[in-house]
């Protein structure tokens, strides 16, 4: 599934624009890690930018979410893989994820919102941002306190932190202006 593809659909179930820019975000860590954990770039990508496709329409209905952005997804003839993903990336209702793409998808829904809070402070420079800055930030838990660490920690089975969080600032670096960063 094509990057503008998916998009024009998020765009279609998503008004929000800082909900846009999460998914755009998460979007974007998903493809950078998919080199190290051996997944499809374009596909990861895909699934990162729909993951809470469904999020404005279930209004909080957390025994919702996933199980209906996975019937919009199908129902928009998206590969079952990437309706799968998405059902099952919600940890209320699917707790142990065990695949890299689960894994993967869990960090970087995650990671993706302490970058940008990174960035934030930087002024909106996420060129500015480091590995270091991430580090220091993930340890300080009154920061970016929304920001779940615990989903982020089991991708180091996987892959080094540090080299995850490389991968993130790299993917958010590419889309810096359609999330309003520099
Ligand atoms: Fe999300």
């Amino acid at each position: 599934m094509e990057r503008t593809e998916s998009l024009a659909l998020l765009c279609r179930h998503v008004k929000g624009e800082s909900l846009r820019a999460h998914c755009i975000a998460t979007g974007a860590v998903m493809r950078e890690a998919a080199v190290p954990l051996g997944g499809d770039p374009v596909q990861w990508e895909a699934i990162g930018i729909l993951h809470d496709i469904d999020f404005e329409e279930v209004e909080g209905d957390m025994q919702r979410h996933g199980i209906h952005g996975a019937g919009i997804l199908a129902a928009a003839g998206v590969d079952e893989s990437v309706c799968t993903a998405v059902k099952r990336h919600n940890h209320h209702l699917f707790p142990g994820h065990t695949t890299p793409l689960e894994v993967a998808l869990q960090a970087a829904d995650a990671v993706s919102g302490l970058v940008i809070a990174c960035a934030l402070v930087k002024g909106g420079a996420v060129t500015q941002v480091t590995e270091k800055t991430v580090t220091k930030k993930f340890r300080d838990r009154g920061f970016a306190a929304g920001c779940d660490r615990d989903r982020i920690l089991p991708v180091e089975a996987l892959v080094p932190l540090r080299e995850f969080y490389r991968c993130a600032i790299r993917g958010i670096t590419r889309v810096k202006e359609e999330l309003g960063l520099r």
